[in-house]
């Protein structure tokens, strides 16, 4: 293929923005139609944007008009899975954002929908492609640190922003924090742990975030922090610590792995703090000094997202995935057994005990 991918951005929010941006600046790519119920988010999208496109309001017709390569389906959780159907109806290849559904129940359906499926299947997971996270999973499959036992993920953050009809705040259409938000983190453990998860213990609570709001006498539900366990078939224990009222926080993302014969870890600097460098740190065991390696992003990728740079190197493999018909990175299983963990780890809450994995029949 030698002309532009020419993608369409099904929901033009603040992720469908942020696709944009990347977009506009990979050379072999395109935006060529935005679909989206908001006349307020289009005209946002259509202020990006540099060349004329197509607007829809809804993704049948923008199916019909068979005019993208690629979608990317960045709308509410809830609704993945009805635009999920209707865009089965075409051959474009699908980049999907995460969660991919709210439930187990529906990202399996839709896995059972996408058989013979042509095109490619990818769902986005963001903090894989942040580039020190990227190194520091590199250094952990090339045993750098030995055989991996321990692995933590901090996140603390700040609280849930406000979204188109504030969607977020209800984990009927989020899946929940730990379904919505720490998907990523999930699907970061099992890609890092190389092993299924067996069981799941979390603890945690509502109980800053939101309770002051309102909407249609409802308070909003979703938990704002949680320390969750997952321990992994291979004997990898890897924990979750999430705080989601901690503003001015140095990083927004820790990491830290520990192996048999050293410890590697990284962070991530808070969101739009503008900070383009970050170490990875190795230190082994029978060492006296650690080893530090300084991780660029170059400025002009880390300016057109909110996610240390990752959204345009995401784009670059999907579209070498594209161009060269082969498997997705990120699949749609990674996809639903990210959103599996995260229902393990809100059930857990709930029910006050250990969910083990193979209730789900992944
Ligand atoms: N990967 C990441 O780190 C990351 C970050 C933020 C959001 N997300 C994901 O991206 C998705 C969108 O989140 P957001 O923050 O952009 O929300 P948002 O509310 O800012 O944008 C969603 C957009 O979808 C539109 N929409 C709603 N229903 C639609 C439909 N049926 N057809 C077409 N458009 C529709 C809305 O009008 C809105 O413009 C969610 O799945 C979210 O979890 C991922």
């Amino acid at each position: 293929m030698t002309n532009k991918i020419k993608y369409a951005i099904i929901g033009a929010g603040c992720m469908g923005q942020e696709h944009i941006l990347n977009i506009e600046i990979i050379d072999d790519a395109e935006v060529v139609a935005l679909c989206d119920t908001s006349p307020e988010s289009i005209n946002q999208c259509l202020d990006l944007l540099k060349n004329d496109v197509s607007v829809f309001t809804n993704c049948e017709d923008l199916v019909e008009a068979n005019i993208a390569d690629a979608y990317i389906i960045a709308t509410p959780n809830f609704t993945h899975i009805e635009v999920l159907k209707s865009v089965l109806k075409s051959n474009a290849h699908l980049l999907i954002e995460k969660p991919l559904c709210t439930t187990v129940e529906d990202c399996k359906e839709f896995a059972s929908l996408t058989e013979n499926y042509p095109g490619v299947i990818w769902t986005a997971m963001e903090y894989r492609y942040m580039p020190p996270v990227k190194k520091m999973i590199e250094e952990i499959h090339n045993k750098t640190i030995g055989d991996l036992y321990m692995l933590s993920i901090k996140e603390h953050r700040f609280p849930f922003l406000h979204k188109v009809d504030d969607w977020n705040r209800f984990a009927i259409n989020t899946g929940g924090t730990l379904v919505e938000k720490c998907c990523h983190f999930f699907d970061l453990m099992r890609l890092i742990a190389q092993s299924e998860p067996l069981k799941v213990y979390a603890s945690g609570n509502q109980d800053v975030n939101h309770l002051d709001e309102e909407y249609d006498g409802k308070v909003p539900d979703m938990l704002d922090n949680a320390f969750v366990i997952v321990d992994f078939e291979n004997g990898v224990r890897a924990l979750l610590d999430l705080c989601m009222f901690a503003e001015n926080s140095e990083y927004q993302e820790e990491l830290c792995a520990v192996g048999s014969i050293g410890k590697i870890e990284t962070a991530v600097p808070s969101n739009d703090s503008g900070i383009s460098i970050s170490d990875v740190r190795i230190g082994l065991r029978e060492s006296e000094k650690a080893k530090k390696e300084t991780i660029a992003v170059d400025e002009q990728i880390l300016a057109v997202g909110h996610h240390h740079g990752s959204t345009f190197y995401e784009h670059q493999s999907f579209i070498k995935a594209i161009r060269s018909n082969s498997l997705p990175e990120v699949s749609l299983n990674d996809g639903l057994v990210a959103v599996a963990i995260g229902e393990a780890a809100e059930l857990s809450i709930k029910e006050g005990r250990v969910v083990e994995m193979n209730e789900f029949n992944l």
